[in-house]
């Protein structure tokens, strides 16, 4: 048996799956705090329960921890949290990454160095929000690491900072490593930090990071987008888009992806491979916000959406709900468009948020593809993908067949497989058979996009 463990922004997920069939066996889950700010403990006891629930980890030959990236864990020099984590969806450094990149000489010399461009979402944007804004805190970090790292530290039982690991995948989402060299750039943290800082060590593929208790192996883990890439089993071709907390577009790549405006973000995979991805703050809460505007559930929400025609009669919703990090603009808001006395009903507007929700995405997919993807198919997953009006109408968004697997943990089984990888070896990880995707192919109705794109300019060119 293995185990996998997605630490999502909502909840921590065990799945315990048999290596080599990849079938599973048990499962346990418990919440997380909301908030863009949370003190990692609340990972650690989540975790714990979540571990319980799903019957232990004793019988267990590997485990691996996937989570959501980026979040900064920062450590004093005897292994304490110095103050809670600021979460990848905590906006309050953007005026940090817009410093960076003008101390930098610009996106295209970040692109260049680490792959990314900063946003309010990256690792080192926070410890420079953390440097000017809590300089006593700020004194006393020692190391700084990611949720996922902390996690397999902590299931490691270790307290010494020179034991801290991680992996490719979530590395890259710091800004002071770089996928393309596989190297940190200590430059460039002691640029946005001050001063330097002890890291995790970064593995490889099936590196091991620690053990557990029985003496099992941890593997390196990964960022949440990564393991869903492993997770899904997706193929060649295959481009994902996950609609959960975040909004996320992206494929497995051969070739680091070079995007000087930083839309496309040129991550690691969990394979040795890069993971160019486009990244929302806005996606399965703008259903959500719907859905408690017009006092629905979701399923209602879905059905009222799909008896409105296409376009919803040019009522149009820019989903900038929390501000928008793709295109980055952490102060903008939604706005609707097109409200006459025809489209004022609930499902004009139920229409309206799936679409334009699924535009923003679309938006990101053209991005990912002009930096060389190729997208014969979208495989879509996460908690949006279940609304059968998302099902839907993706296809004429994305103009392309859209499959939806079968409901399940991705980033958890994702870590597992991962788990799997480590007791087998090999160069590939172990294949595990997959259920059949539902598969929905309409990809006529070309309208919507363009109605979305004027409404979109009139939010973005709107003063600040
Ligand atoms: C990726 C990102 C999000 C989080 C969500 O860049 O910020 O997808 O990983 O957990």
């Amino acid at each position: 048996l293995v185990a996998g463990i997605d630490s999502s922004t909502q909840s921590c997920k065990v799945v315990i799956r048999d290596a080599e069939t990849g079938k599973l066996v048990r499962q346990g889950r418990a919440a997380h705090p909301d908030g863009t700010e949370v003190h990692p403990d609340a990972w650690w006891s989540a975790l714990q329960q979540a571990i319980v629930q799903a019957g232990g980890l004793d019988d267990v030959a590997a485990a691996s921890v996937a989570g959501q990236q980026h979040g900064m864990v920062a450590l004093d020099e005897f292994g304490e949290v110095v103050r809670p984590a600021l979460l990848w969806n905590d906006t309050r450094s953007a005026g940090a990454a817009a410093d960076l990149i003008a101390e930098l000489g610009g996106g295209d010399k970040w692109a260049d160095a680490v792959g990314i461009v900063p946003v309010a979402s990256f690792t080192l944007t926070k410890l420079r929000w953390l440097a000017r804004n809590e300089p006593s805190n700020a004194a006393r970090v020692a190391a700084v690491c990611l949720p996922h790292d902390w996690l397999t530290w902590k299931l490691s039982g270790s307290t010494s900072l020179s034991d801290l690991r991680t992996d490719r995948s979530d590395a890259s989402g710091t800004l002071y490593w770089s996928a393309k060299t596989n190297e940190y750039r200590h430059d460039l943290l002691e640029l946005g930090f001050g001063r330097s800082l002890i890291v995790p060590e970064v593995l490889g593929p099936t590196g091991i990071a620690g053990r557990l208790p029985n003496g099992a192996p941890l593997g390196p883990g990964a960022g949440d987008n990564a393991a869903a890439a492993l997770g899904t089993g997706a193929l060649p071709g295959d481009v994902i888009v996950s609609i959960g907390t975040s909004g996320t577009v992206f494929a497995s790549s051969e070739v680091a992806p070079n995007d000087p405006t930083g839309t496309v973000a040129g991550f690691a995979d969990t394979t040795g491979r890069f993971l160019p991805i486009v990244v929302t703050l806005n996606a399965a809460r703008v259903l959500d916000a719907a859905a408690r505007l017009l006092k629905v559930d979701h399923d209602e929400l879905s059905r009222l959406a799909l008896t409105a025609e296409a376009g919803a009669d040019g009522l149009v919703l820019v989903p900038y709900l929390e501000g928008e990090r793709t295109p980055n603009r952490p102060d903008a808001t939604g706005a609707i468009h097109g409200l006459t006395l025809r489209t004022s009903t609930p499902a004009h507007l139920a229409r309206a948020a799936v679409e334009g929700m699924l535009c923003a995405l679309a938006d990101g997919l053209d991005a990912l593809i002009a930096t060389g993807a190729q997208a014969r198919r979208i495989v879509l997953v996460g908690g949006g993908a279940r609304s059968e009006a998302v099902r839907r109408i993706a296809p004429a968004l994305f103009g392309r067949p859209v499959v939806v697997p079968p409901p399940g943990e991705y980033v958890a089984d994702g870590a597992a497989r991962q788990a799997a990888w480590i007791t087998v070896g090999g160069d590939v990880p172990p294949a595990w058979s997959a259920e059949t995707p539902a598969v929905y192919e309409d990809t006529s109705v070309p309208l919507i996009r363009a109605q979305y794109a004027s409404a979109q300019h009139a939010v973005l060119d709107r003063p600040r």
